[in-house]
Formats: C-alpha cells, sequence, structure tokens
C-alpha cells in the first residue's frame, strides 16, 4: 500500500520531468544505445564485474513481477521506469555491492561469493539468498516458493540478466555507461532489497 501510494507519487514525478535521464521506456522496445564492445583483458580469476549500467532491453519482466505477486499498477510502474545498476566491490572484506537506482527507489543487496544472506525484496518478502560467482556470472538463488532465480552474467561491457520464476522467464539486458574506480568508493550503511 505504501509502495502504491509512494509509486503514484513518482508516476506523477516521470510524467512531469521529461528533462530527466531516466526517461520512462517501454517493454520489448527500448531505445538501444550503441553498443562498442571493447575486447577486455581481464583474466577470468580477476572479472570485473564493477561499474555503472543502464537497461537497455527488457523482456518479460512484467510477468515476472505479476508471479512475485506485484499489482498491476506497480508492475507498469516499474516496468516503465528506466533503471541503473551501480556495482562495486570491497576488497578488504571481499564484498560486491548492487545498487539498483530508479526514479521509484533505491535499493541494494550485498554480497560475498557463496554466503547466504537476507534479502529485502522488492515485494517486500524478506528471502534468504545465496549469490554464487562462476567466472563471469552471477548465480542467485532465493530460497522461497515459488524459488527464484536470477543469473546475471556479465559480457564485455553488458549485463544479461535472466529472472526465472516457476515456469516465467524475464530478461533484462544492462549496458555499461561508465567505470567504478573500486577504491574512491564509499558504502553506506543500509542493505537492502534487490
Ligand atoms: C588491458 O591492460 C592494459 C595494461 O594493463 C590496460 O592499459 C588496458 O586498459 C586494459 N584493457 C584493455 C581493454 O585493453
Ligand atoms: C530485446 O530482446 C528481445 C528478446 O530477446 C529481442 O527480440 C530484441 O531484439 C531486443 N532488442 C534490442 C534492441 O536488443
Ligand atoms: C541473454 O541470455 C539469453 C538466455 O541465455 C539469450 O537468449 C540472449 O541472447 C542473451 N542476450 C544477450 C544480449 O547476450
Amino acid at each position: 500500500m505504501i509502495l502504491q501510494v509512494l509509486s503514484f507519487g513518482l508516476f506523477l514525478k516521470v510524467l512531469l520531468l521529461p528533462g530527466s535521464n531516466l526517461a520512462p521506456v517501454t517493454e520489448q522496445n527500448l531505445e538501444i544505445s550503441t553498443i562498442t564492445t571493447v575486447p577486455s583483458n581481464e583474466t577470468k580469476a580477476d572479472f570485473r564485474f564493477t561499474g555503472r549500467y543502464r537497461l537497455i532491453n527488457s523482456t518479460n519482466f512484467d510477468s515476472f513481477l505479476s508471479e512475485l505477486g506485484l499489482g498491476y499498477f506497480t508492475r507498469k510502474l516499474v516496468c516503465a521506469t528506466q533503471s541503473e545498476y551501480i556495482i562495486t566491490y570491497d576488497r578488504s572484506d571481499e564484498t560486491h555491492s548492487l545498487k539498483t537506482v530508479t526514479l521509484l527507489r533505491e535499493s541494494e543487496i550485498r554480497f560475498r561469493d557463496g554466503v547466504e544472506f537476507i534479502e529485502n525484496r522488492i515485494d517486500g518478502e524478506k528471502v534468504r539468498t545465496v549469490i554464487k560467482i562462476d567466472k563471469n556470472r552471477w548465480i542467485q538463488k532465493q530460497f522461497v516458493k515459488p524459488e527464484v532465480t536470477i543469473v546475471r552474467e556479465f559480457d564485455n561491457n553488458l549485463i544479461n540478466n535472466t529472472f526465472t520464476i516457476n515456469d516465467v522467464v524475464s530478461i533484462r539486458v544492462y549496458e555499461k555507461v561508465s567505470d567504478i574506480d573500486e577504491e574512491s568508493v564509499q558504502l553506506d550503511d543500509e542493505v537492502e532489497d534487490y
């Protein structure tokens, strides 16, 4: 309910902010920016995930959110909103951070490879989650019924995200828009959502 009210306010904001760089987008038909394929010379063992990425293509996300139990209005809003990932890595405790930034909300998950944590999900559920890193892929499982799997495949400057719940599969592709200097990033203390 709170999310819906909040969402409505932000929905108006989306409509009223034509100059925003987080322009509303439509599923299936996102405008794709030029994809530069810079060959990576990173080794697999030291794959560089960090950076700022922007959503460039999304398929079936509405159905995924519907299976999660999100209402119609919230789903339409989420699907029509541009989204960015900010991925950082803290060497000191080997913690990865994935921040999702949209006009609607900002959320973050922080994890260590293969170590279970509690995730505050977009639908309000708190779920046990684990992310295992396999070369250039983050394989995430949420231990709930129905089980949710999210595979994020990093390939050059793209992340190919596959969201699976029951027999519903949604693919969302993000493109890197800038690098992030690992050393300069300060993580804040709040950990929530995805
Ligand atoms: C590869 O390594 C060199 C030397 O460390 C570096 O200058 C360059 O930016 C790296 N990346 C690519 C894509 O060549
Ligand atoms: C987006 O993904 C769909 C389904 O995979 C594909 O048919 C479409 O060509 C993609 N669009 C762009 C702009 O990449
Ligand atoms: C993303 O992954 C899906 C499923 O493996 C694949 O069909 C699709 O072609 C991939 N898209 C990109 C841009 O790599």
